[in-house]
């Protein structure tokens, strides 16, 4: 009969220092147990790692991270959670640290300091008990140019002893018309699938994309952005490295903004652009009277003149649009157009660091 492993329980492979025998033992998370070696019968004490029960939630949490190159901190002691399921955008400008942030989660590159975990799993002891369930498409990502995207995709996944249906993964990235097609006759983005439909082919639980869409066109982006949501619809958790705003704002359920190696905001969009946005603004262009701005400011909207008769008004709630319309009828005020702007994250990178993202980058 089987026997049933409490989920807690950590199966761990460990080697006797005298003998060389490799054995199994079980235990508790943060537990310490008396161990003999079934071999030569050496006593001693092993301590398995605790996990957090707070962990049982997050995919990866990352504490006072940081990756010093000479003179440069390239990652600045940085902190910050991502949520099981969810898509974790970080976005950032070009050399802001996202690939050594990204990298070091990996396991790719050394931390100099900071602690990351990986399903509760500390990874400077436990990588290899989540390697298996993590994918990487790395940035500036190139396969083999004489394979077909199937023989790609077969010879990735024999790298693995757990796999995912490669059928259903051609499928998934709409590449069936070029399973058979070399990879060098791709376009761009049907390369970019393929680097994705990589990371998949362990079926694991965590996807890390780094710059997935870099250097595509606006259609091809697009499809990468609908694989993207498909993973999340899946459950999979996504780690989504960008500097593409609207990227971020079209697919991230979180979002974290780094700059110069520091977190300089993070939360939802709408957790943004509340707590650092200007809100929305109704633009009254062609305005033909200045004293209106007195009149609104009168009835306690916050208006501001934009030169040659433009005028943007703040809006608190989307009621107030009305009252402003009939402000404006009120007065007999002619304009030539009229439309209403939400914060976006470029203005919310501007506010926070005097540069524009798109410049930045
Ligand atoms: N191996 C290294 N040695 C020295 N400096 C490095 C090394 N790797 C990265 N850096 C520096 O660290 C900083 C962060 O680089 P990183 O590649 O993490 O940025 P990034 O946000 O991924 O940028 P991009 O959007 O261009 O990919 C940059 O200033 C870069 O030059
Ligand atoms: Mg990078």
């Amino acid at each position: 009969m089987f026997i049933y492993l409490d989920d807690a329980m950590l199966i761990k492979k460990i080697r006797c220092p005298k003998c060389n025998e490799i054995f199994t033992i079980t235990g508790d998370s943060g537990v310490n147990i008396k161990v003999n070696c079934p071999v030569c019968g050496l006593a001693g004490k092993f301590a398995f790692p605790a996990i957090n029960a707070k962990q049982d939630n997050f995919a990866i949490t990352v504490q006072n991270l940081k990756k010093i190159y000479g003179d440069l901190a390239a990652v600045d002691d940085i902190s910050f959670e991502v949520k099981k399921g969810e898509v974790f955008a970080f976005l950032g400008p070009n050399g802001a640290g996202k690939t050594t942030t990204v990298e070091m989660i990996e396991s790719i590159r050394q931390p100099t300091k900071g602690t990351i975990t990986i399903l509760g799993r500390d990874i400077k002891n436990s990588f290899n008990e989540v390697k298996s369930k993590i994918g990487i498409l790395p940035q500036e990502f190139h396969s083999f140019e004489r394979l077909t995207v199937r023989e790609t995709l077969d010879y990735f996944s024999k790298l693995y002893d757990r796999r995912a249906d490669i059928d259903d993964i051609i499928l998934t990235m709409d590449l069936k018309d070029k399973s058979n097609t070399l990879y060098k006759d791709l376009s761009g983005g049907q390369k970019q699938r393929v680097g994705v439909a990589i990371s998949l082919v362990n079926d694991p639980e965590i996807i890390f994309l780094d710059e997935p869409t870099t250097g595509l066109d606006p259609k091809a982006r697009r499809e990468v952005w609908e694989v993207i949501a498909g993973l999340r619809k899946r459950g999979k958790t996504v780690f989504l490295t960008t500097h593409y705003m609207e990227e971020a704002e079209y697919l991230a359920d979180h979002i974290a903004i780094i700059h110069k190696g520091k977190i300089i905001a993070e939360g939802s969009l709408e957790d943004l652009i509340n707590k650092h946005g200007k809100g929305s603004l109704l633009h009254i262009r062609g305005c033909n009277s200045y004293e209106i701005i007195d009149t609104l400011k009168g009835r306690g909207f916050e208006t501001y003149s934009q030169g040659n008769g433009n005028i943007s008004v703040k809006i608190e709630f989307k009621e107030r649009v009305l009252d402003i319309l009939s402000i404006l009828r009120h007065e007999c005020v002619e304009y030539s157009s009229i439309d209403i702007r939400r914060s976006n994250l470029e203005e919310i990178f501007l506010a926070l660091t005097g540069a524009r993202l798109s410049e930045a980058t």
